[in-house]
């Protein structure tokens, strides 16, 4: 594999599944496959997990992983061709991602939208540059549209914890204060959707994401209706697509609560606002799944290194 930017860059996900469950049961299997090998993690936002699973997967495989957190340390960068540069960016992204690719056997980025511009985010402007100006192969640790590390180890939760052989999956939408990009819950469909899961969308009115995504993936808009039946309930708030970036509900009436969730099990790809997205007696319950689906990220991101190492 050259670069794993989306959900779409994974040809069999049954066979990713069980290649991940074997890395997750023997995870030092593969040290040697990383020796002498770099990976650069660029970040433009914060990160918990992400920065730390990834580190880990790479130091599974014998990787040496150096971290930059480009907002806050690094010259500000320049995406657009053609600029006269008299403002606050100081270097180009053709000579950044050219210089990193020297340093750096494989580059992961992690860069959020900015949720004022639908166009400018769906063009996936700065990790399309990184893969057109580096020289390495790239991996998304979260772009303006997608999440696909968070993706897969979704759906690798999913199959552990499947008791039936054709799970239903609800993603809800839960409230939130902040305006929040679309990437984990565009991910998680696009994952879903590959799998032989009963997949539906539970959302407010005026919180559709977008038909690209979704498809013809069922969406309710009365979230217990939605439940009937579910065996996990995945929950993510997003702002609304079509009045794009805007927050239209915080009303607590789509909060996810014990009772609304029943014996379903639940999960989030963290971090979660207690008490504003899901209760507490959700988060503390053992049906929480959000602390293994944690740990899953090191396995996740372990398989796409391994991949893209293997193919080096
Ligand atoms: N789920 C997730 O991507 O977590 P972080 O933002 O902490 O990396």
């Amino acid at each position: 594999m050259k670069h794993y930017t989306s959900i779409n860059d994974i040809d069999d996900i049954n066979s990713w599944i069980e290649e991940a469950k074997k890395l997750k049961a023997t995870p030092l299997k593969n040290i040697d496959l990383g020796q002498y090998k770099t990976l650069g993690l660029l970040f433009f936002n914060s990160s918990l997990r992400t920065r730390l699973s990834t580190q880990k997967a790479a130091l599974n495989l014998g990787m040496n992983p150096i971290v930059m957190n480009v907002s806050g340390d690094a010259w500000g960068i320049e995406f657009e061709d053609g600029t006269v540069m008299n403002g606050t960016t100081a270097e180009h992204i053709k000579e950044a991602a050219a210089v990193v690719s020297q340093y750096c056997d494989v580059i992961a980025v992690r860069a959020f939208p900015g949720l004022t511009d639908k166009e400018k985010d769906e063009s996936e402007h700065v990790i399309k540059s990184f893969v057109k100006y580096a020289s390495v192969p790239i991996v998304s640790m979260e772009s303006a549209t997608e999440h696909p590390l968070q993706g897969f180890t979704d759906a690798l939760t999913i199959a552990e914890n499947a008791t039936k052989k054709r799970p239903k999956v609800v993603l809800s939408w839960a409230p939130h204060i902040k305006a929040l990009p679309h990437a984990v819950a565009n991910s998680f469909t696009q994952a879903m959707q590959k799998m032989d899961v009963e997949f539906v969308i539970a959302n407010p009115e005026g919180y559709n994401l977008s038909k690209e995504i979704t498809k013809d993936t069922k969406i309710y808009h009365n979230q217990k209706e939605a439940f009937k039946d579910a065996d996990f309930v995945y929950t993510k708030n997003w702002s609304s697509y079509d009045e794009y970036g805007q927050v239209l509900k915080t009303d607590s009436d789509w909060l996810i609560t014990k009772e609304k969730i029943g014996e379903a099990k639940f999960m989030h790809c963290l971090p979660v606002r207690r008490n504003v997205v899901v209760e507490d007696a959700v988060l503390d319950s053992d049906a929480s799944l959000v602390i293994e689906q944690a740990n899953n990220r090191t396995f996740a991101a372990q398989l796409v290194l391994k991949k893209i190492l293997e193919d080096l």
